[in-house]
């Protein structure tokens, strides 16, 4: 069981960030109200940090010697309450935070959140959602092994009685982004997967053809990041030979990672190459 001055620094530390993220006035949180919470706990650590460290750095460092788990959950509270996107803060059944290990060190990035996710409040639970986890399994892990998360944590809005999802706008993501980041901050996986376009611009502002992109190392804040096709792509497009692009993306993911390969593994979706 925390201790009371414990409970008083998580609060502080769920406000300040909700603070740090949302902005004094949507949050309601002043300056007094955490000076008068926190006055033992975080305020030094912050100060000491230089300038030049960019926001989401700070966040997570003024406190790094929490748990992941607790630090995700005061983001994951932060993010519940998010309405920098007032239409899809209007339109969502709830936010998408993310699913799986804390301490993942593999890490996977999709686009956002789809009908599925929105009602069932989990990332990557649809369709797409069951190739993701397939080839998760392939791997040898399970979901509960790696973390898995979007760049939007909010469905995207659509027009009244239209099926379907769109993908997001360069602005909704560019707002959500700072989740994403602190995210990744918390977890510091070993290696980082985008599956698709809109999480892996959103994560290097690279805008090249994803062929060209995927089956490349690039880096993220120092973490290795590989770019894979979406499962939505393989879902539309699911020759054997697009299936095997990806599974060889998958196995560099392994191979940095330190796995075993199985001969088995290394000849998955190879007869039709
Ligand atoms: N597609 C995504 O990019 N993310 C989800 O959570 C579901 C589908």
């Amino acid at each position: 069981m925390p201790s009371i001055q414990e409970t008083a620094a998580l609060l502080a530390h769920s406000l300040r960030m909700r603070r740090d993220l949302l902005g004094p006035r949507r949050t309601g949180v002043s300056r007094e109200s955490l000076e008068r919470l926190g006055k033992s706990d975080l305020r030094s650590k912050q100060s000491e940090l230089s300038p030049k460290e960019t926001p989401h750095r700070q966040i997570s460092n003024f406190k790094s010697e929490m748990p992941r788990e607790a630090r995700l959950a005061a983001l994951r509270e932060a993010v519940s309450v998010c309405r920098k996107c007032e239409h899809l803060a209007d339109f969502r059944t709830q936010t998408v935070f993310g699913v799986g290990n804390p301490n993942a060190e593999l890490m996977f990035v999709g686009e956002a959140p789809g009908e599925d996710e929105d009602k069932q409040g989990e990332p990557f639970v649809g369709r797409a959602g069951e190739l993701l986890t397939k080839i998760i399994g392939a791997m040898g892990f399970s979901r509960d092994d790696v973390y898995i998360a979007n760049v939007l944590k909010c469905r995207p809005d659509m027009p009244a009685n239209t099926p379907g999802n769109r993908a997001p706008t360069a602005e909704e993501v560019q707002r959500c982004l700072p989740y994403l980041r602190e995210q990744i901050a918390i977890i510091q996986p070993r290696v980082l997967v985008a599956l698709g376009k809109t999480a892996m611009t959103g994560l290097t502002g690279t805008d090249e053809a994803m062929g060209a992109m995927r089956g490349r190392w690039f880096t993220f804040e120092n973490i290795p990041l590989l770019a894979t096709y979406h499962p939505s792509y393989l879902l539309r497009n699911g020759s054997i030979g697009e299936k095997r692009k990806v599974w060889e993306d998958m196995m560099l993911a392994m191979e940095k990672l330190g796995m075993p390969i199985s001969e088995k593994q290394r000849g998955f979706f190879l007869s039709a190459k």
